[in-house]
Formats: C-alpha cells, sequence, structure tokens
C-alpha cells in the first residue's frame, strides 16, 4: 500500500449517475487484487477532507478503473476530475476476494454499484478458461444496469434483474439467485453444493440475505463490505462490523471481503 499520485487517463459518464475512471499507476496495476479498493482524495482543496473509498473495478498493465455513482458532494467533485490531472490516492487497501476459494461454477451476485469490484473478480477467476462463472447483476430499474456488455465480453453467463421489471427479470437479484442455485444442485448431482461459490457486493440487506441463502445451503460465501469510512487503514475505529468469533473487525483493514460464516448478522 502507498499513498500516490495518480495520473487521470479519462473520467466518462457511462450511465444515470455512473462514471467510469481510468488511472495510470504500474504499482496499483501490479499491486492491485480483485476486492480491493483505494482511497481517494476527491478534491484538490481541503474539503472534502475525508477520502473516499472506492473498489478496483478493472486491473490493467498501465494501471487500474474505477466504477464510481455520485451519491453525494465526494464523487459528484471527482465526476468533475478531467484527464490529465493528477489524483491522491491510498492503495491497494483491504484484503480482496480470496480466489483459493474459487470452485468450477462461481455465482457473482451485484447490487447496483456493488457490480464495481465484481469485473476484476470475474476476470481473474478466468471467464474465458475452465470456470463457469455466471454474473447475476439487479439494480432499481434498467438505467442502473451496469457492466452486462463487460461481464458478457469476459465469457460470463449473464443474469439481469430490475426491481420494476424494466429490464430481465422482475424482482430482487436473490430471487434468480436461490433458482439458479437450485438449477445447480440438479446438475451436479451431489447431495450438496461443494462445486459452488458465491461472491456478493451491494447494499447490506442484500448481502445478508445472499448470506443467508448460502449459508442454509452450506454453500461459501464471500461478501464484500461497504462500511463508511474514515482513515482505511484500521485506526480510527470507525468501520467495525461484528464477527462470531466476539470482537469487532474492521471493514477497511479485516476486510472489505468477508467470508459469510465469519460475520454475526
Ligand atoms: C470498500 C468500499 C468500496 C467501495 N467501492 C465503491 C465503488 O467501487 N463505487 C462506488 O460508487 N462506491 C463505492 N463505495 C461507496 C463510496 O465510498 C461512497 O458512495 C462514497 O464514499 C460517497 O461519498 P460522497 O462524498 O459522494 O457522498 P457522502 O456525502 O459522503 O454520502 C452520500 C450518500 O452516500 C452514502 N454513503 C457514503 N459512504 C458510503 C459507503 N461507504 N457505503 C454506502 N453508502 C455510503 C451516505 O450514507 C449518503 O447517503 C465503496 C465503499 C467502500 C467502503
Ligand atoms: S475506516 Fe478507520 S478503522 Fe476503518
Amino acid at each position: 500500500m502507498k499513498q500516490l499520485k495518480a495520473k487521470i487517463l479519462s473520467n466518462r459518464k457511462v450511465g444515470a449517475g455512473f462514471y467510469k475512471m481510468e488511472l495510470a499507476s504500474s504499482y496499483l496495476a501490479k499491486a492491485s487484487r480483485p476486492g480491493q479498493f483505494v482511497e481517494i482524495r476527491c478534491s484538490r482543496l481541503v474539503d472534502p477532507l475525508l477520502r473516499r473509498p472506492l473498489g478496483v473495478h478493472r486491473i490493467w498493465t498501465r494501471g487500474i478503473d474505477l466504477l464510481y455513482e455520485v451519491t453525494g458532494k465526494g464523487t459528484a467533485i471527482l465526476s468533475e476530475r478531467r484527464a490529465g490531472e493528477e489524483l491522491d490516492v491510498i492503495g491497494p487497501l483491504g484484503n480482496g476476494f480470496d480466489l483459493n476459494l474459487a470452485s468450477d461454477t462461481n455465482i457473482l451476485v451485484a447490487g447496483g454499484i456493488g457490480v464495481a469490484p465484481l469485473a476484476a473478480l470475474a476476470e481473474s477467476l478466468g471467464a474465458k478458461e475452465h470456470k463457469k462463472i455466471y454474473a447475476l447483476i439487479g439494480a432499481g430499474t434498467k438505467s442502473h444496469i451496469m457492466c452486462d456488455a463487460e461481464f458478457k465480453s469476459m465469457g460470463c453467463d449473464v443474469r439481469l434483474s430490475t426491481d420494476d421489471g424494466s429490464r430481465g427479470y422482475k424482482g430482487r437479484v436473490t430471487e434468480p439467485l436461490v433458482k439458479l442455485l437450485d438449477k445447480c444442485k440438479l446438475e451436479t448431482y451431489l447431495p450438496d453444493f461443494r462445486r459452488v461459490t458465491v461472491y456478493a457486493c451491494g447494499p447490506t440487506a442484500m448481502l445478508k440475505v445472499v448470506s443467508r441463502i448460502a449459508l442454509e445451503r452450506g454453500i461459501p460465501c464471500q461478501v464484500s463490505l461497504e462500511e463508511r469510512m474514515a482513515c482505511g487503514i484500521g485506526v480510527c475505529l470507525g468501520c467495525p462490523v461484528k464477527t462470531k468469533a466476539g470482537p469487532y473487525k474492521m471493514v477497511c483493514k479485516d476486510g472489505p471481503v468477508f467470508n459469510t460464516e465469519e460475520l454475526a448478522w
């Protein structure tokens, strides 16, 4: 992890309130793993003082991409930064997804902007190689569905859902998840789901449902949590999550990715 200045190669609107930023940094390219994040100083001025955490969306040889939704002051300022400027970044931070737990069948479940870190994960899991990767992408409405073409180009089997039915399945993304798991169970002819791993990122309420679905079936499941953060390095104790083992863990330092069995939800 380093504090560095990364040159902005591009920063463009890619959807309703969504932006993609390409950053040049050979260090971040080499050091970043899927599921890790960076802490960004959005403005060149003092305000907002606190850095904002954003997940590593894609990892290239020239640097990394970020995909973000404008939700407040920090991300609004970030959306106005221009190509050629330098961005003050600390990263990569956090643990990232544990790729050693990957199975023959990997199911990625994204809620809204939670899709951002799952693209890097899909690529690392080797969607073009031997593993089967499903990307279940859910959002409120069709204008908030992101990255479906990107996942398809990586060889993933993409399933969309929207709360209002404007694109894909009408309902929560967890409903197609249950259907898919039932199908996987039939196909493997196994009494359990030893050959399936679930990874999820999105709103906490969605992650809790995904966790319950996985736990009930004994499926390994990793969730990436999005707590509000200040320091991003485990010092301020501002991002606690309760674990079954007793003590609180810090999402920024011990996470943001956790195995669902660890969490006291
Ligand atoms: C590890 C991690 C990775 C993240 N990755 C991404 C990403 O790849 N793309 C992306 O768009 N966002 C991501 N987020 C969320 C992002 O950090 C917040 O949306 C951002 O900090 C909001 O800053 P702001 O100044 O624009 O809004 P603020 O004015 O600070 O807040 C505006 C609204 O956003 C909500 N909010 C603020 N912080 C968070 C948070 N951490 N999680 C959920 N809601 C929040 C607030 O409750 C408020 O309603 C990530 C968060 C974490 C912790
Ligand atoms: S943000 Fe400071 S401990 Fe996590």
